[in-house]
C-alpha cells in the first residue's frame, strides 16, 4: 500500500503552537530551561513549585517570548496540592496538553548510613512527587484522549554508582518503570509517557560534585563526549517528547548523557 508522506504535518511535527504545558520544578535550573524551550516552540506554560516568587522571573522570560503564562504554587508530594494545581490550569487554560516532571532532590550519602528521613525525602520528592503529577495529568488526558508526559529520570537510574546513590539512584530507577508502566496503562487513551535521563549538569543539585575534584575526575572520566550537560542540551529532547514528531514513541527513556550509557 502507498503511503505518501504529508509534508505539511511534517513542517508542524515540533510545533507547539495552542498546547499548555506545565513544568513542575519550574525554578530550578532545568525546569526553568524546558520551560523556555517549550515555549519558544509555541506552548503556553504555566511553571509550578513550593514558592511562588521564584517562578516569576520564569513567567518573566515566558512572556517575553509572547506566550501565555503562569506560576502556580505547588508541593509535588501532597496531593491536595496536586489537584489544586491541575485545578487552577484548567480554570485558567481551559486544559493540559504536556506534563513535564522536572521537581526532584538529591542527597548521598553512604548506603550503610544513610539517614533513614533523608531516603524517603528523596523518595518523596523524586517518586511520590512525580506519580502524583502524573496521576492527576491522567485524568485530565484520559477524558481528552491525548497527552504527553515527560518524566525526569538520570543515568543513576541506569547502573549503581559508588558515590552514595543508595535514594536517589534507587528514585530514578523508579521512575524508569513508572514511565514504562503509565505508558502501557494509558496508550489506549493515546497519552505518551517518556523519559529524558540526563547525566550531570551544574546546578545548585550538583554544586557538591563540582567542588570535590576527585568526584568531578570520576563524573567527567564517565562522559565520552567529555563535557558535563549544559540546560539547553535537554530542550531537544523535551520538544521532540512533547510535539506530534513522537507520536509513535511512548515507555521509552531518551539518556541525554553524552554517551555515558553507551559502553
Ligand atoms: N543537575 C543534574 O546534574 C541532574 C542530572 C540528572 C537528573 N537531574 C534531575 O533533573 C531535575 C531538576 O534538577 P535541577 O538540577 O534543575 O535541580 P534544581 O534543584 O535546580 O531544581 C529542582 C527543583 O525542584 C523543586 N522541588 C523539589 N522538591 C519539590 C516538591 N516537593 N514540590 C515542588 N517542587 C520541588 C526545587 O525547589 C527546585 O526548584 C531533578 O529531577 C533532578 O533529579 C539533574
Amino acid at each position: 500500500m502507498e503511503q505518501n508522506v504529508n509534508l505539511d504535518a511534517v513542517k508542524k511535527m515540533f510545533d507547539l503552537t495552542g498546547k499548555v504545558a506545565i513544568v513542575t520544578g519550574g525554578a530550578g535550573a532545568l525546569g526553568e530551561a524546558l520551560a523556555l524551550g517549550l515555549a519558544s516552540y509555541g506552548a503556553d506554560v504555566v511553571v509550578t513549585g513550593r514558592t511562588v516568587k521564584t517562578l516569576e522571573p520564569v513567567v518573566n522570560k515566558i512572556q517575553g517570548l509572547g506566550r501565555k503564562a503562569l506560576a502556580v504554587s505547588c508541593d509535588a508530594t501532597k496531593e491536595e496540592s496536586v489537584e489544586a494545581m491541575f485545578k487552577t490550569v484548567v480554570d485558567k487554560f481551559g486544559t493540559v496538553d504536556i506534563l513535564v516532571t522536572v521537581a526532584g532532590m538529591a542527597k548521598r550519602a553512604p548506603a550503610e548510613d544513610f539517614p533513614i528521613d533523608d531516603w524517603q525525602a528523596v523518595m518523596d520528592a523524586n517518586v511520590r512527587g512525580t506519580f502524583l503529577c502524573c496521576k492527576h495529568a491522567g485524568k485530565i488526558f484520559k477524558e481528552k484522549k491525548a497527552g504527553k508526559i515527560i518524566t525526569i529520570s538520570s543515568v543513576r537510574a541506569f547502573a549503581g554508582h559508588p558515590g552514595g546513590y543508595a535514594a536517589y539512584g534507587v528514585s530514578k530507577g523508579a521512575i524508569n518503570l513508572l514511565t514504562k508502566q503509565l505508558s502501557t496503562e494509558w496508550a489506549k487513551y493515546h497519552i505518551n509517557v517518556n523519559a529524558i535521563a540526563p547525566c550531570i549538569f551544574w546546578t545548585p543539585l550538583t554544586q557538591e560534585v563540582l567542588d570535590n575534584a576527585e568526584l568531578y575526575k570520576i563524573f567527567m572520566s564517565r562522559i565520552p563526549l567529555g563535557r558535563a550537560a549544559v540546560t539547553q542540551d535537554f530542550i531537544g529532547a523535551a520538544v521532540y517528547l512533547a510535539s506530534p514528531a513522537s507520536d509513535f514513541v511512548t515507555g521509552q527513556v531518551l539518556y541525554v548523557d553524552g554517551g555515558s550509557t553507551a559502553g
